[in-house]
C-alpha cells in the first residue's frame, strides 16, 4: 500500500490488486436467493491464469474525496448499482468489526470516500464473463485496503455469483449452503494450480452478431420455467461434485472431461427447457461440439473437452501433449482470415500438421473465419497484489490515469 500527497496535500492511501477469470465444469445457473446471490445448485470450477486473462483494479482512499466512484474500462459507471453497494458495505462492516475487536494498527478511517478504478486485460467483444473476475478483483482490493483477512468470498458472491470462486486458484468448488443467511454458501480451494500442471485451456472465440441473454435474467426464467433445472440442481448436481472433485483429485483427464461436457450439455438443455427458450450456443458452437467428439471417436479416447457459459464462445479442457494437433485442427476446420493478426494468442503453441485419415474422419466441411482467435492459457492462481506502484491506475489526484 502507497500513500501518496494528493494536490490538496490530503493523504491518498492506494493500492493495486489483480484477479482471475474462471471456467465453470460443473455449472451454476439459478438462484434461491436474488439479493444474498444463494445458487441452488453447487458448482466447480478452473481459475484460468492470469498472464493470459486478468482485472486489474485500483482502490484509492482519501478525507477529500467528497464521494465514492467507480470507472470501468475507461468509463465512469453509477456506484449506486445494488450488487455494487452490497460490496463495498460488507467489506466495510467487516473492517469495522475487526478494528473493535482488536487491531487499531490499520489507520484508514472507515468515513473516507473511496475511488475505485477497473480494467480487463481481455476484450470484452471475447464475450468471456468479466463479472466473475471484476468483482473478486474489487472485494480483494477494498479487503486489502481496509485491512481485512480471511473469508471473503461470501462477500465477492454477493457482486456475482460466479465471482466467489475467482477468490481462489486452481480448482475451486463453491458449496451452495443450506443457511438462509448465506453464511455457509461459501467458494473452497479443491486443489492448487500447481496439482495438474499438464493440463491445458484454449478459448475459442467465436464471432457472435447478437448479444445473448444475461446470465442474471437468464437463469430468473429458468428458475420459474424449467422442470430439468430443478431435477438438475436436485438430482444430478450432487453426485456429480462428487465424481468431479475425485477426478481432479486423481488427474484422472477422461472422467473430468466426460463430466465437463455432460454438464455444459445439461446447462444448455435447461436453456432449452426454459420458456421462452434461451440459446446460447450458435451453429459455431455446435461444430467445435461436433469436432471434439469426432476427434476423440478417431482416438478411441477423450482427449479433448469443451464447455460453453452463457454465450456461443467455447472453452476447451485437454492435456498439453495433445494441444498442438487440436489447434492444427480448429485452424484447419475454421481457416483464420490470412491478414486477421495472430490465431492463438496466449502460451505458445508448437507447430502440427493433420493427417488426412483425422481429417478425413472428421469430416467436416471447413467454416472460414467461424473463431475469430484462440486463447491459450493454463490453471493458474488467485488474486494478488501488484507491488509495482508505477502500475496503478489512479493518479495521486484520486482520478483515472489518462492511458486508462
Ligand atoms: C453460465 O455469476 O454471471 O457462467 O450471479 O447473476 O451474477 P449472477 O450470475 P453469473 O452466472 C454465471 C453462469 C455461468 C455458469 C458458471 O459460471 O457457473
Amino acid at each position: 500500500m502507497l500513500e501518496n500527497s494528493s494536490s490538496s496535500s490530503q493523504r491518498l492511501t492506494v493500492i493495486t490488486c489483480t484477479a482471475p477469470v474462471n471456467i465453470a465444469v460443473i455449472k451454476y445457473w439459478g438462484k434461491r436467493d436474488e439479493e444474498l446471490i444463494l445458487p441452488i445448485n453447487s458448482s466447480l470450477s478452473v481459475t484460468l491464469h492470469q498472464d493470459q486473462l486478468k482485472t486489474t483494479t485500483t482502490v484509492a482512499c482519501s478525507r477529500s474525496f467528497q464521494e465514492d466512484r467507480i470507472w470501468l474500462n475507461g468509463k465512469e459507471e453509477d456506484i449506486n448499482q445494488p450488487r455494487l453497494q452490497s460490496c463495498l458495505r460488507e467489506i466495510r462492516r467487516l473492517a469495522r468489526k475487526r478494528r473493535s475487536d482488536d487491531d487499531p494498527s490499520n489507520d484508514i478511517s472507515l468515513s473516507h470516500r473511496v475511488h475505485i478504478c477497473s480494467v480487463n486485460n481481455f476484450p470484452t467483444a471475447a464475450g468471456l464473463a468479466s463479472s466473475a473476475a471484476g468483482y473478486a478483483c474489487l472485494v480483494y482490493s477494498l479487503s486489502r485496503l481496509f485491512g481485512v483477512e480471511g473469508e471473503l468470498s461470501g462477500v465477492a458472491r454477493q457482486g456475482s455469483g460466479s465471482a466467489c470462486r475467482s477468490m481462489y486458484g486452481g480448482f475451486v468448488q463453491w458449496k451452495m449452503g443450506e443457511r438462509e443467511d448465506g453464511k455457509d454458501s461459501l467458494a473452497e480451494q479443491v486443489a492448487a494450480e500447481s496439482h495438474w500442471p499438464e493440463l491445458r485451456v484454449l478459448v475459442l472465440v467465436v464471432s457472435a452478431e447478437r448479444k445473448p441473454v444475461g446470465s442474471t435474467s437468464g437463469m430468473q426464467t429458468s428458475v420459474k420455467t424449467s422442470q430439468l433445472l430443478k431435477h438438475r440442481a436436485d438430482s444430478v448436481v450432487p453426485g456429480r461434485m462428487e465424481e468431479m472433485i475425485s477426478a481432479i483429485q486423481k488427474r484422472d483427464f477422461a472422467t473430468f472431461a466426460e463430466l465437463t461436457m455432460k454438464d455444459s450439455n445439461q446447462f444448455h438443455a435447461t436453456c432449452l427447457d426454459t420458456y421462452p427458450p434461451i440459446f446460447y450456443l450458435n451453429d459455431i458452437s455446435r461444430r467445435v461440439i461436433s469436432l471434439v467428439h469426432r476427434y476423440n471417436q478417431h482416438y478411441q479416447e477423450t482427449r479433448v473437452a469443451y464447455t460453453f457459459d452463457a454465450g456461443p464462445n467455447a472453452v476447451i479442457y485437454t492435456l498439453q501433449e495433445h494441444v498442438p494437433e487440436f489447434v492444427q485442427a480448429v485452424r484447419h476446420f475454421f481457416p483464420p482470415e490470412t491478414n486477421g493478426g495472430e490465431f492463438v494468442k496466449g502460451l505458445s503453441v508448437d507447430s502440427a500438421s493433420l493427417s488426412e485419415e483425422l481429417k478425413r474422419a472428421i469430416g467436416m466441411e471447413p467454416v472460414p473465419k467461424g473463431i475469430s482467435y484462440v486463447i491459450s492459457t493454463q490453471v493458474g492462481p488467485g488474486p494478488c497484489v501488484v507491488e509495482e506502484p508505477n502500475l496503478h491506475l489512479l493518479g495521486p489526484d484520486g482520478l483515472p490515469m489518462k492511458s486508462t
